[in-house]
């Protein structure tokens, strides 16, 4: 007898469906699953057999073929067990085989017969209605992640038998839906650590403002202890919130690698900040490994990639961000196919100016040859650091300064400021598909960074002088372009360009 279940997987963070067929003949008693399946697929057959004996059925000692199809795609993990399960019990009409017809299922099943959650429901429900379905089981721990997407019906279920039940008409299931502009209205940014506990450092504080406000690239430089990691760590503490795309999109990301099960909303809503340790491999950094798993460039998508003690990453490391850093996404190839993930964060990079970190120190003397800090610099090569908007001194603060009673500015008014040019940004780029200034393409540039000519003047001198990529001459001006935005300013003059121009100090130190 044959009957059907439709499924659906993952290729990097788009999902397809995947239909199961089931033939169940007479013969020696097997079960052969057919359709690329990997170890995790295989092994579904004895966690369904002791699933379907556990739940009060009787497994048919019968020849069971099983084909995924397509069948020339690799499917992988457990999400297949439930509607395998599933189409078993309607071929040997436990269950009637056209109440299956509209669903699709997914869900891994313990031996006992209970339903375990899986990872990466958020994607498969996210274009359910794109691919022609409206209803979706999942396992109840995933409720949540499927339940924000919305025009679909979710039915959440905790067991084998409880699905069954649910397909013969004796135990309606009410369909699970999340309320979310609730959900983003009561999504309070929680007591993270605030501005306001940072003595001094003015000029950091202001670059760190203009990088959030306006999504760019941001490079600190400063000798031991003059507070450079703890303003990165405090940067959450002003970014603004995110939409709901956006949240969906960052979502996708982490429902794939960490499934979203642990999270009560089901939705990540606070913008990622991602600092991996500068002993992470290329594939950690970008992503990959046999089957492609995003990595930190993606899991910091919509958010901060925090990289610490910059030169001490790899360099082959450092080098495979240009990609992302330039097209905000990055295509991974494999063996096993190649995906094309997101990749659209904010690099936030702190480093010390010389092996010992004392060059720019006024009060302490540097014990590095230029030889040592020419080769510690160029760790960090040209063509990375001409995709960093802005670099910034970070100097040892004061002992007046340190000691002074003076509360520094607190986080949430940077963070009104710093929502209010984000305003003015999706303003000026609706209807077009990007939302920050730092993501704007040359066309844009053109558009939108109109300068006059004492502003002209400066460009000039800067590019002829400072030898300025003309890569580096568009991020100027979309810093500048940042910089007018917070002082409510409609047109970029001259006093935004050399504010930008200050802010690229590496430049400088390049062409000494
Ligand atoms: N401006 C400041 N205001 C208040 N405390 C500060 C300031 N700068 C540094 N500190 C104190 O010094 C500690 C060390 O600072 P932090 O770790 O940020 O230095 P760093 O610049 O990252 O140094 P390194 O180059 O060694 O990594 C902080 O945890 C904080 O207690
Ligand atoms: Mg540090």
């Amino acid at each position: 007898m044959l009957s059907y279940c439709r499924s659906a997987a993952l290729n990097g963070i788009d999902a397809y469906d995947v239909n199961i067929e089931f033939d169940i003949s007479g013969g020696l008693p097997a079960i052969v699953i057919v359709g690329l399946p990997d170890t995790a697929v295989k092994e579904a057959k004895d966690r369904v057999r002791s699933a379907i004996n556990n739940s009060g059925f009787k497994f048919p000692e019968k020849r069971i073929t099983i084909n995924l199809a397509p069948a020339d795609t690799k499917k992988e993990g457990s999400v297949f067990d439930l509607p395998i399960a599933l189409g078993i019990l309607a071929a040997t009409n436990h269950i009637p085989p056209e109440a299956l017809n509209d669903y699709t299922a997914v869900g891994e099943l313990s031996l006992d017969g209970s339903v375990r959650p899986v990872k990466g429901v958020l994607p498969i429900a996210a274009d359910l209605l794109h691919r022609g379905c409206k209803k979706i089981m999942v396992p109840k721990e995933n409720s949540n992640e499927a339940g924000v997407v919305e025009g679909i019906d979710v039915y959440p279920v905790s067991s084998l038998a409880e699905s069954v039940a649910f397909f013969r008409k004796e135990h309606p299931i009410e369909p699970y839906r999340i309320d979310i502009e609730k959900l983003f209205e009561e999504s309070a940014s929680s007591d993270l650590p605030d501005f306001s506990d940072v003595r001094g450092q003015l000029n950091a504080k202001r670059a760190i403002e203009i990088a959030v406000a306006g999504g760019h690239n941001l490079l600190m430089i400063g000798p031991p202890g003059s507070g450079k990691t703890m303003l990165s760590k405090r940067i959450p503490s002003i970014i603004p919130k995110m939409t709901f795309q956006e949240s969906l999109s960052v979502s996708k990301i982490h429902s794939i690698v960490y499934g979203l099960s642990q999270e009560k909303t089901g939705l990540i809503l606070t913008r990622p900040f991602r600092s991996p340790h500068h002993t992470i491999s290329n594939a950690g950094l970008i992503g990959g490994g046999s089957d492609p798993k995003p990595g930190e460039v993606s899991l910091a998508h919509n958010g901060v990639l925090f990289l610490d003690e910059f030169p001490e990453y790899r360099r082959d490391v450092l080098e495979v961000l240009r990609e992302p850093l330039e097209e905000g996404k990055v295509t991974i190839s494999r063996a096993s196919g190649s995906i094309t993930l997101p990749a659209n964060f904010m690099l936030v990079a702190a480093m010390n100016p010389c092996p010992c970190g004392y060059l720019t120190d006024p009060k302490k003397d540097c014990r590095c040859s230029p030889l040592m800090v020419l080769r510690y610099r160029t760790k960090i090569s040209g063509p990375l650091l001409d995709r960093i908007d802005l670099h910034v001194d970070v100097p040892s603060v004061s002992y007046e300064e340190f000691k002074s009673k003076e509360m520094g500015e607190s986080s949430s008014s940077i963070r009104s400021r710093v929502e209010e040019a984000r305003a003015v940004q999706r303003k000026r780029f609706e209807g077009l598909s990007i939302f920050t200034n730092a993501d704007m393409s040359h066309k844009h540039v053109r558009k939108y960074c109109t300068t006059d000519e004492e502003s002209e003047e400066l460009l000039k001198t800067a590019f002829i002088d400072l030898n300025i990529s003309a890569r580096a001459h568009d991020r100027i001006l979309k810093v500048a372009r940042t910089i007018a935005d917070l002082s409510h300013s409609e047109t970029i003059n001259a006093e935004h360009i050399a504010e930008a121009i200050h802010f690229r100090a590496m430049d400088r130190t390049y062409t000494d």
